[in-house]
């Protein structure tokens, strides 16, 4: 696990931006595994920019989100799928048709599922993964529990989580209760993690995620285990661990 700490927001979306255009200009052709909600936005601003400068170029590259709200169309301003043309794929030049995101209209859901994983599959897995955190600990919408899923599942929202996210709708009660979400075993299996958080309100789950005990009670504790992951906070989401400002790394072997 390498930990990169910055002085703020700005900057943790600059590191950011910068591993993940590195990682495409070293493979042109990668299937990113995409994120959403607030702490992403200014990645998605500055690989904008990027892109605009010629520095990072996304023709080749295919994307594959982590999670759709059940029940809102594309075209609704919260779902996932208007978040990612409006903050990123409307803005650079990746072609839309390489660019997925679960149908959280689907008939089935449970189909959907399954041909969501057997998508992942086709593209050869994914790559890259970004992930944010929940301040529950939840990565994609895999929810603390007592078990967790390996597949693209449906799932209820955690209380939490309805809370956290109500700031981007009219009211609570319009935030949707269930998700499509990627599993825990579709995130693991992504060949390299790159996880940001930023603010106080996400120190006290960092903590955990870095050394805290591996749990599906903190879903994103799983990542300890992984092979290669990078995670960028700022200061404030680094609160209660033990470090000094600056750039700071932590190596840990993973598996
Ligand atoms: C979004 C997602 C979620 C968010 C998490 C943090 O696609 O999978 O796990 O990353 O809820 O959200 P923000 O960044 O709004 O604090």
């Amino acid at each position: 696990m390498k930990l990169i700490v910055t002085k703020d927001y700005e900057e943790m979306s600059k590191v950011a931006a910068k591993e993940i255009s590195d990682f495409i200009n070293s493979k042109p052709e990668a299937v990113l595994g995409l994120a959403t909600g607030g702490t992403p936005k200014g990645l998605y601003e500055e690989l904008i920019k990027l892109n605009k400068q010629e520095i990072v170029d996304f023709s080749n590259v295919t994307s594959i989100n982590l999670d759709e709200y059940i029940g809102l169309s594309g075209e609704h301003e919260q779902s996932y799928r208007y978040f990612m043309d409006h903050n990123f794929f409307n803005y650079i030049n990746i072609d839309k048709s390489k660019t997925f995101v679960p149908n959280g209209l689907a008939d089935n859901i449970d189909l959907e599922c399954i041909e969501y994983d057997k998508k992942i599959a086709e593209l050869g897995g994914i790559d890259l993964q970004l992930l944010g955190i929940g301040s529950n600990g939840h990565i994609g919408f895999n929810e603390p529990a007592e078990y967790l899923y390996m597949g693209t599942h449906q799932t209820n929202l955690a209380k939490d989580t309805i809370e956290a996210n109500s700031r981007f709708f009219k009211s609570i009660d319009e935030v949707p209760r269930k998700a499509i979400t990627m599993g825990i075993g579709g995130i693991m299996k992504a060949k390299k993690i790159v996880l940001l958080a930023s603010g106080e309100n996400k120190a006290e789950v960092v903590k955990e995620l870095v050394s805290g005990k591996i749990t599906t009670e903190v879903p994103a504790s799983m990542l300890q285990m992984h092979r290669d992951v990078v995670i960028v906070i700022d200061e404030a989401a680094a609160k209660f661990l033990s470090l000094h400002s600056g750039e700071y790394i932590k190596s840990s072997s993973g598996l």
